[in-house]
């Protein structure tokens, strides 16, 4: 071959490379086999290894990770890299806007941007090539990560136009990412300290693999006049970096509150971590006069969400018996305040789970607690230095009712179906808010009623009676009637809540419905056969299996036929036969008449599935105002869309 067909091919195999790349990581298509790509990039490989002279500036193999490097080269930046102020409230922010106002005449809007949890970075590039990226370091010297950049996928190696540009951003690791690297590989305490742990790897081919992204939010030199900071942000988007798509326009600080709050309900459905909220001036042009504080900008101020994370020690270990007879370790705590709630316990999922962390007890360890979810340990910080610190030990027997414990994959488990602290779960989950819910029948109150001896099965609720209380400490008359009446109130129950309320393996609120769906009362659910559950859409062949199990079991019938003297199970009601039923559906963008959790209900009760993002099992997508890239790219991906308006007409919810 010529030369110049070598450096023909080396450009063709480079753009089509390229573009299949786009195509997956932009718009999660293929229009080539895993095995097509991977040859053709092998190919391209081998060519520019005998070629330098004419690998490209964008080559897809800088994706994956060239040579092993021997360390990092401190850069000076040719812009310091400042830091922010942090806030905490609102009258922080206030006293901030004051100042601002102080010093400047003109009137002042903010441009709010998510404070995303990860690394800073610099990424200078000439003439529209990506020519080097720098960590933030002290702000004034960073280390040169250029080689281990090239690998983020989220960072454009060519600009969609030539110009030169310094920009900074964010090197994070997406939270699905982290869950993955971090199950089966050493252990992060959390996405920032795997993307900070993963940039800083000397061999470029394991940053590739540790999938981390890029997010833009400043623009540090261009000879672009920018007079807005939001036309900067989109001047980012027209280079080809994917800046973070919540930042939003406001016109005076008063209207942050609506912006944090719609942040705080976001932040759990994020892919990425937050920590807080950077609210930038946007007149840009003001940004000069504002001036410095000793190590800040004035132009922008960091509101600080609450802390999601935080050290603590692990005092001990006790053991939970759950409903199913999982045995779950539990940790107990020194008290640590996180984001305003005192945090003592902490699940440890299972034994397994505790290997994985290497946790012993007197350890140092990281304790996270996000939205309701459960508080759980993330990793250790340091282990104790007493050489006799606990040796967490699995354990053999049931903690409660002493049979010996049976392994299920990761999980221990009691088999006795007698196990009392079995039967006390039990009775908690069939009064819970999702089953019977019944109000002043707490998880305590079960549990004195139950070592009392005053309930022993479902039905035994409905027996109780005043007499049942009496002389029990802080139960007065009030109380009493309260509970007793809250009980009467639950007489007339549906078919699904007691379905779910039952407490089968495998049987969530979700699969209860289904069922009911299906079925219009107990006894047809009892001899249903587990053909005719599998026939339900949903529905696999284990869950069917333990429904018949469960029914087979004369004890069970047993009882449901005691409850049936107590209470009516009433019929469903029944709208799954919407045109929407049995789909994947995504929602976007915002409706005035309808929350989004109304709409997630609208699409559980019709049998369908809410899912948070676009993909490829998505079969629906609805929109709301303001739908941003959602709604584009289900469009390109040519799944189905349709208005929130025109759902709820056509979905026959009423
Ligand atoms: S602007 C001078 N915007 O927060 C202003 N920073 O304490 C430069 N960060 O080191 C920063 N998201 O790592 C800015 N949307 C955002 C951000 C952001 C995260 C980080 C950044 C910086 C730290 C400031």
């Amino acid at each position: 071959m010529q030369k110049n067909d070598i450096k023909n091919l080396i450009i063709k195999l480079t753009d089509e490379l390229n573009y299949h790349a786009d195509l997956y990581f932009n718009y999660d298509k293929s229009e080539i086999s895993d095995r097509d790509y991977d040859e053709k990039l092998k190919k391209l490989q081998e060519l520019e290894q005998k070629y330098p002279e004419f690998k490209m500036q964008n080559s897809p193999t800088f994706r994956v990770g060239g040579e092993i490097l021997s360390g990092f080269n401190s850069v000076k930046h040719e812009i310091k890299l400042l830091s922010l102020d942090n806030t905490y409230s609102k009258e922080d922010l206030i006293e901030w806007e004051n100042k601002l106002q102080r010093i400047v005449n003109d009137k002042i809007s903010y441009f709010c941007e998510y404070k995303l949890d990860g690394l800073s970075v610099a990424l200078t590039y000439e003439n529209g090539v990506f020519v080097k990226g720098a960590t933030r370091g002290n702000g004034i010297n960073g280390e040169d990560v250029t080689e281990n950049l090239k690998t983020v996928r989220t960072i454009p190696l060519k600009l969609k136009k030539d110009i030169d540009i310094i920009v900074r951003g964010e090197i994070i690791m997406k939270r699905s990412v982290f869950d993955k690297i971090n199950s089966i590989e050493k252990i992060f305490a959390n996405p920032r300290n795997a993307a900070a742990g993963s940039l800083r790897q000397l061999n470029p081919k394991i940053v590739s693999e540790r999938k981390l992204d890029f997010m833009p939010y400043d623009i540090l030199k261009t000879d672009i006049d920018f007079k807005l900071h939001s036309q900067e942000y989109k001047f980012l988007s027209e280079l080809g970096f994917k800046p973070e798509n919540n930042a939003k326009k406001i016109s005076n600080i008063s209207e942050i509150i609506p912006f944090i709050e719609e942040t705080e309900n976001k932040r759990d459905s994020l892919d990425y971590d937050i920590d807080g909220i950077v609210i930038k001036v946007e007149e840009k042009y003001l940004w000069d006069e504002l001036g410095f504080t000793n190590k800040a900008p004035r132009f922008a101020v960091a509101y600080k969400l609450k802390a999601r994370q935080e050290i603590t020690i692990l005092k001990a270990v006790t053991l939970q018996v759950g409903r199913t007879g999982i045995i779950t370790p539990v940790a107990e705590l020194e008290p640590v305040n996180i984001g305003g709630v005192v945090v003592s316990r902490a699940t440890l999922h299972n034994f397994e789970e505790i290997k994985r962390l290497g946790v012993k007890i007197g350890d140092k360890i990281f304790v996270e607690r996000a939205g309701d979810v459960i508080p759980k340990i993330t990793a250790v910080v340091s282990s104790s230095e007493d050489l006799f610190a606990g040796i967490i030990k699995e354990p053999k027997l049931c903690p409660v009712c002493l049979s010996l414990l049976k392994r299920e994959e990761v999980f221990l488990k009691c088999v006795n179906s007698e196990c009392p602290a079995k039967n006390l779960r039990k009775i908690q989950h069939f009064v819970s808010k999702a089953a019977l819910d019944i109000e002043y029948l707490g998880e305590k109150t079960v549990e004195m009623l139950v070592s009392t001896g005053k309930i022993k099965s479902f039905s035994d609720i409905f027996k109780l009676n005043k007499n049942d209380f009496e002389n029990i400490e802080g139960w007065k008359e009030k109380s009493v009637n309260n509970l007793i009446e809250s009980i009467n109130e639950k007489k007339n129950t549906s078919l699904s809540r007691v379905l779910y309320g039952l407490g089968i393996e495998g049987v969530g609120e979700f699969i209860a419905r289904l069922i009911t769906a299906k079925y219009t009362n107990i006894d047809e659910i009892i001899t249903a056969s587990s053909e005719d559950l599998e026939n339900i859409n949903g529905i696999g062949k284990i869950v069917s299996k333990n429904i018949v199990l469960y029914f087979n079991n004369s004890k069970n019938l047993e009882e449901i036929e005691n409850l049936k003297k107590y209470i009516n199970i009433i019929e469903e009601e029944k709208n799954i036969n919407s045109l929407f039923s049995g789909l994947n559906i995504v929602i976007t963008g915002s409706s005035d008449k309808y929350k989004r959790s109304e709409l997630e209900g609208f699409i559980k009760k019709i049998g369908s599935t809410p899912q948070k993002s676009t993909g490829k099992s998505t079969d629906l997508l609805i929109y709301g105002e303001k739908a941003g890239s959602k709604l584009k790219k289900a469009q390109e991906l040519g799944i189905k869309t349709i208005s929130i308006d025109d759902f709820i007409e056509q979905g026959n919810f009423k």
